[in-house]
């Protein structure tokens, strides 16, 4: 299968202070294409359309870095970002939707599986949630999983601004409650829960020093 080019390949967004450099690296179907570098890998993960594309381009400032689309199901493959030469923020494909073929979604499935069981460099996850929906078995069985691997993991509760200010908190509230771990809020939309969700990152890329020699190229 080839490897589609992004629409935009580098870009720099200012998030608070710092200028956060982004350059597309590759979309990668097999687990032997991955870059094998020893920079740490943070990768996005939740049900497809959760917004896991869209919050990547926020994240760097850009609007086309990665695929969107409102049709669920529209990135297939481990696409790769390097930030700031320093760590690869990972858009996994999603999990859970229903109308592919079961083919397709054995394929899918299996690509983010055997990715998150094998790959030594991923020293954590975001697990996006949206905001109007219940966590799904799935979402429940890679959240159990991820204890079992002691994967530092980051929720983000996505589409914050499809409801109303006291429905976030209340939400948020509920989904922290519900799993034991902080949750963001966050919106491509308004913004909200962009710098956070960042200074979390660096935090987890800055907390796995071990891993973030950068090799000699
Ligand atoms: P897959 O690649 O299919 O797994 O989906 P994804 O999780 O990458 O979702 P994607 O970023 O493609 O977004 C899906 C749809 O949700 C698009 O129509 C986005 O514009 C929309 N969307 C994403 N984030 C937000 C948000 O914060 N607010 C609103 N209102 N819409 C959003
Ligand atoms: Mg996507």
């Amino acid at each position: 299968m080839s490897n589609p080019e992004p629409l935009v390949t580098e870009g720099v967004a200012i998030i608070g202070a710092r200028a956060v450099n982004c350059q597309f690296v590759g979309s990668f179907f097999a687990l032997d294409q991955l870059p094998r570098d020893r920079r740490p890998q943070v990768a996005l993960a939740g049900r497809s359309n959760v917004g896991k594309s869209s919050m990547l381009n926020r994240l760097v400032g850009r609007k086309n870095m990665a695929k969107v689309s409102s049709t669920p199901g529209k990135t297939r493959s481990l696409n790769f970002f390097l930030m700031n030469n320093r760590y690869y923020l990972v858009d996994l494909p999603g999990y859970g939707y229903a109308k592919v073929s079961k083919g397709t979604k054995k394929s899918w499935q299996k690509l983010i599986g055997d990715y998150l069981e094998s790959s030594s460099q991923l020293i954590g996850l975001v697990l996006l949630l949206d905001i109007r929906r219940e966590p799904n078995p799935e979402d429940q069985q890679l959240m159990a999983w991820l204890a079992t691997r002691k994967l530092p993991t980051l929720i983000a509760v996505t589409k914050a601004d499809k409801v109303n200010r006291g429905q976030v908190n209340t939400k948020v509230a509920s989904i922290e409650n519900f799993y034991g771990l902080p949750a963001i809020p966050f919106s491509t939309v308004s913004g909200i829960g962009k710098n956070e969700l960042m200074g979390s990152i660096e935090a987890l890329v800055n907390g796995s020093k071990h891993k973030t020699e950068v090799p000699r190229e």
